[in-house]
Order: C-alpha cells, then sequence, then structure tokens
C-alpha cells in the first residue's frame, strides 16, 4: 500500500477510537517505523510489507489508549532525546517551564557552579537537561523507583550528561542529611490527590503510580522536602517545584511555613501556575519578588 493511504487508513482509525491528535500520534508511528523526518513527502512511494505490519501493530495499541511515547521509546524534552518505557513517567512540557525558571535563577544569581539535586528523578529529564544547559553544574538525580533508574542511566549516558545518582527516598531524613551545600534543589514529585488517582485519563494510567501518587490532598512530597531538605540547601539556596493545577496556595503555605521566602511562581503555556520557586531565609537578600 502507498503511504498516503496507509497513513488516511491509520489516522482515521485513531480519530474514531477518540485519539486527540490523531494524525501527530500517525506522523510520529510513520516517521519511527520508515526512518524518514518528512514520510509524507513521498506520498505515492509503497510501504514495504514487513513495515506496513509494524505500522498497524503499532496503531492497534494506540487506538486502545497506549502512549505514544512509550510505542516509540523515546520522547524529547527541551530538545533533548530521552528513553521512556513502561516503569517512568513520560517527561511533560508542563515541565520545561519547571526546568527555564531554575535555568533562569541560577544565570540570575550568577551561581558559577551550582551544585543542584534533582529530588524524584525519574526519566532524568530535568537533572540531564540542567547539566547539558549548565555544564559548569554538580547535579544529581535522586530516585527510588527500581523501575525507573535504568531509564535515569541511560538517559544520562544518552546525552553525555556527567549526572551523579543516588537511589533513594527523597521523605528519608538521613538521605538529606548526606547531601548537603545545595545551591538548588528541583523537584517534580508526584503530586495528584487520591480522588485523582482514582480516575486517570487511560494513557496516564499506564503510567507508574509510584510517579503520580501524592497522597490523599497530593501535597505529601512538598510538605516532606520542604521539611526534610531545606538544611540541605546553603542559606540563600533555591527550592524550583513543579505544581499541579490550582496547588500554588498550598505549596506556598508550606514553604513559608518552612523558611523559605521569595516564593514566587512561574505560568506554563496552558495558563496553570505550574512551578514555584522560593529561598532559604537566612542568606542574602538576592531575589526580586516575581509574577506568574
Ligand atoms: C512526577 S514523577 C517526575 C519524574 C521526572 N522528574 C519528570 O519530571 O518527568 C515523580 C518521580 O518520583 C519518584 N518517586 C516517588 N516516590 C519517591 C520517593 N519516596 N523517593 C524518591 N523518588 C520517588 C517516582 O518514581 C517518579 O520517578
Amino acid at each position: 500500500m502507498v503511504r498516503r493511504r496507509l497513513f488516511e487508513e491509520c489516522a482515521s482509525l485513531l480519530e474514531k477510537s477518540g485519539i486527540e491528535d490523531a494524525r501527530f500520534d500517525t506522523s510520529c508511528i510513520f516517521e519511527d517505523v520508515l526512518e524518514e523526518r518528512h514520510p509524507l513527502f513521498s506520498p505515492q512511494e509503497e510501504v514495504p510489507p514487513e513495515k506496513e505490519q509494524i505500522i498497524r501493530s503499532l496503531i492497534e495499541r494506540r487506538s486502545e489508549g497506549y502512549p505514544l511515547q512509550y510505542l516509540l521509546g523515546k520522547w524529547e524534552f527541551f530538545g533533548y532525546p530521552f528513553a521512556v518505557g513502561e516503569g517512568v513517567l513520560i517527561p511533560r512540557p508542563d515541565t520545561e517551564t519547571v526546568c527555564e525558571l531554575a535555568l533562569e535563577i541560577c544565570r540570575r544569581e550568577e551561581l558559577g557552579s551550582p551544585k543542584i539535586a534533582d529530588l524524584c528523578s525519574g526519566s532524568g529529564c530535568l537533572a540531564v537537561t540542567l547539566k547539558k544547559e549548565l555544564p559548569e553544574a554538580q547535579v544529581t538525580a535522586v530516585e527510588l523507583s527500581e523501575r525507573a533508574l535504568p531509564f535515569l542511566k541511560e538517559n544520562i549516558k544518552l546525552n553525555s550528561a556527567d549526572v551523579r545518582i543516588v537511589q533513594g527516598d527523597v521523605t528519608d531524613p538521613v538521605l538529606a542529611a548526606e547531601l548537603t551545600g545545595l545551591d538548588m534543589i528541583v523537584s517534580n514529585p508526584p503530586y495528584l490527590t487520591a480522588e485523582e488517582m482514582a480516575s486517570l485519563q487511560t494513557e496516564v494510567s499506564y503510567e507508574p503510580a509510584m510517579a503520580l501518587d501524592g497522597g490523599r490532598d497530593g501535597l505529601e512530597f512538598y510538605r516532606a522536602i520542604a521539611k526534610i531538605w531545606r538544611s540541605s540547601l546553603k542559606e540563600g539556596g533555591w527550592i524550583c517545584f513543579e505544581l499541579g493545577d490550582k496547588q500554588h496556595a498550598d505549596v506556598g503555605k508550606i514553604l513559608a511555613e518552612n523558611g523559605f521566602e521569595n516564593i514566587t511562581f512561574r505560568r506554563d503555556l496552558a495558563g496553570i501556575v505550574r512551578g514555584a520557586a522560593a529561598k532559604r531565609s537566612g542568606g542574602p537578600n538576592y531575589g526580586k519578588e516575581g509574577t506568574c
């Protein structure tokens, strides 16, 4: 069958199955299987039968709501490639907002070779990107999941980023006490509420519950990290969190209660307050009050 006809058939199957970005997903699968950037530039070219079979089986799996990123086994974050698969959270564009916020602070504060810890690192998208963008930084990625760790290792290698891995529980004060003198903590912790966990979108239900579950009110990791990791930061050091929708007031309160100041928020492209940054009190008053 020629490319154009197969494409239309596949896209229409995904549309009928309720896949929102049916044509985009079909394009990604075509590009991946045919190993070409724009396969529809040659619409009348025959698709070899073995490739047609692979495309059809991927489309069928996608039509059942299986995540596109897991089918492809890779995804981009901040322009860098990341290996993904079951067991690790798929890097989201929302998280790029937090990455930008962290980079802005490091540059604004002229942190020459900042010591950074990425707590709840997962695929390592934040840790690896920060190391790539700030080559002088010393970056440590902390992750507990046995299933996520192989992806973290692979992504560090894939991007030739010198990031140290620590396997451990971010809610363990002993671990926090071992990682000190930090200029910055970044974290995209699990932040869904029990109610949200009970009604996940089909795609998200394939992602590890451990990466999503933030306890009854979704705030457990913010409470634990703000309390336990505060003294791992230098005085005047910064913390940057990714936030779930409508969590900013609660997280702002948690940060203030735990001795953080200059608390600012950042909206993502959808207008949701997605990032929070705050400074450990006690250091020189570097920061300026920011806006959303
Ligand atoms: C929301 S995901 C974020 C992953 C990645 N940083 C990102 O932005 O895509 C949260 C991560 O926290 C990890 N995690 C959950 N509980 C943890 C704990 N107690 N200690 C360390 N990591 C934990 C999960 O395995 C998951 O990889």
